[in-house]
């Protein structure tokens, strides 16, 4: 690994994403020994003109232990925010970004006396709308400038852009100024373990080599659920939707890791290029396979206009044109304020032909990943009922994280996501053409919703959604199956 000096900005340091994401993640990669205090330091910047102890007083509630720590966790919290300093400037022009700079170079001067590279680190934890000045004014004003190596990357968030056009045009301004390995576009559900199993899973096993294709699975389910609203968000999400937020990001990386073919290697580029291969397969949605909802009282949220006609709830079905897949539809389903919270993957599989125990009617073989805790993976299937009958039942295969690894600590998705930026691995990000295969999946459906062409269902919170959305399941082929 690098050592030298690693300087990691956080830009909108006083910002929801900073304090309740990035800055603990940091505080974790710190407790854990990855951030050396004989080398890091954090800087915050944001417009708001606080002092360093104000920024620290503001983060430090968020700083929670990390699972499985006991001990000292005051006194590490103290020391980690020891290493935090606080810059205040605009977005927009470069008298913010010099001092920045400066603060940044003389905190170099004073590690870099034992040698080493100069790294630097910048989180834009910040509306997208600023990203292009704010790539610009770190362009003019705060690059890493030493002889002795080391680089300088930026790491942005979603929302990257809200439709084809403008996803390009601001990759297009940020392309200007930075190479492709030097922007890491963050993704977090590829920081989850359960995601990041799931190329493991698919190659590293030979029982699913030869039953992972449209012969034998006769559809994929995707679903993210969750049993709150926008509480506190309700601003943004309405510029936005439940399919930028959570589907055209989050839902379509893991369809990508679920339908993709074997990558040469784990090469981050081998990766990269099977995901865009399968996102580039998807075929133009159908406006019949798509149901979208609102949950009654989301207008109540005062930042949200009262005839909103974003969805908070999309069901809808993608169709991939290639050799492993024509036939099976990925059903992708993501809710506010229902029933549960959960994310999960279900593998449904066909029939078993010439059925003699007509076990069909208890449903199907499953594979199901789910990826929120409870972490579990998890295989449906028929056994014979214990006892003296011949009869059959549906049981489960079941690796339940927390049984299996009692003890073991799963890293928070942030957390290896910024270790992945300060050790260069971009192989859980997505890249440039990635996400406009992405984009271009979404946009004419968005743009369509945009026209009014769509109805949005009312469903009350804390149910399942629309049940015009279960219909859709049952036309696309999903046999309902009981139990977990
Ligand atoms: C974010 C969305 O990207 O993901 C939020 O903006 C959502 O609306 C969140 O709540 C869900 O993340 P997780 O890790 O809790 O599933």
């Amino acid at each position: 690994p690098e050592t030298g000096c690693l300087s990691i900005v956080v830009l909108g340091a006083s910002g929801d994403l900073a304090k309740k994401k990035t800055f603990p993640a940091l505080f974790h990669l710190y407790r854990q020994g990855f951030l050396k205090p004989d080398e890091v330091h954090i800087f915050g910047y944001a417009r708001t003109k606080i002092s360093d102890e104000e920024l620290r007083s503001r983060i430090h509630g968020y700083l929670t232990p990390c699972k499985g720590a006991s001990t000292e966790h005051t006194e590490d919290v103290l020391k980690f925010l020891q290493l935090i300093k606080y810059v205040s400037g605009s977005y927009d022009t470069e008298e913010g970004f010099r001092s920045l700079d400066s603060a940044i170079s003389e905190h170099e001067i004073s590690k870099n006396s034992a040698g080493g590279s100069s790294r630097r680190l910048f989180y834009f934890a910040l509306p997208p709308s600023v990203y292009p000045s704010v790539s610009k004014m770190i362009k003019n004003c705060c690059m890493n400038k030493s002889d002795r190596g080391g680089w300088t990357r930026i790491v942005v968030e979603k929302p990257f852009g809200k439709d084809l056009a403008s996803a390009e045009e601001l990759s297009s301004q940020i392309g200007e100024l930075f190479d492709e390995p030097q922007i890491y576009r963050i993704d977090h559900y590829l920081g989850k373990e359960l995601v990041q199993n799931m190329l493991v899973l698919r190659f590293a096993n030979r029982f699913f080599l030869p039953l992972w294709n449209r012969d034998n699975i006769a559809n994929v389910q995707i679903v993210f659920r969750e049993d709150f609203g926008t509480e506190g968000r309700g601003g943004y999400f309405d510029e936005y939707g439940i399919i930028r937020d959570i589907m055209q990001n989050h839902l379509l990386q893991v369809l990508c890791l679920v339908a993709m073919e074997k990558p040469v290697s784990l090469k981050p580029e081998h990766i990269r290029d099977e995901k865009v291969k399968v996102l580039q397969s998807v075929v133009p949605i159908k406006d019949e396979e798509v149901v979208l909802g609102q949950y009654v009282g989301y207008t109540d949220d005062s930042t949200v206009p009262d005839n909103s006609s974003t969805p908070t709830f999309a069901t809808v079905i993608l169709r991939l044109h290639n050799e492993r897949w024509e036939g099976v539809p990925f059903i992708l389903k993501a809710g506010k304020a229902l029933n549960s919270r959960k994310a999960e993957i279900r593998v449904q599989f066909k029939d078993v032909p010439g059925d003699i125990f007509r076990c069909q009617k208890q449903g199907r073989n499953e594979f199901v990943i789910r990826l929120q805790p409870p972490e579990a993976i998890y295989m449906k299937l028929t056994v014979k009922q214990p006892g003296l009958e011949m009869s059959t039942v549906q049981s489960e295969l079941d690796l339940s994280y927390g049984q299996r690894y009692q003890g073991v600590v799963i890293p928070e998705a942030y957390e290896r996501l910024i270790l992945d930026t300060i050790r260069g691995d971009q192989q859980h990000f997505v890249r440039r053409d990635e996400l406009k295969a992405a984009w271009e999946i979404f946009t004419p459906l968005l743009h369509r919703i945009e026209d009014g062409e769509f109805k949005l269902i009312p469903y009350k919170p804390g149910s399942r959604g629309p049940a015009e959305a279960d219909e859709l399941l049952e036309r696309a082929g999903y046999v309902q199956t009981h139990g977990y």
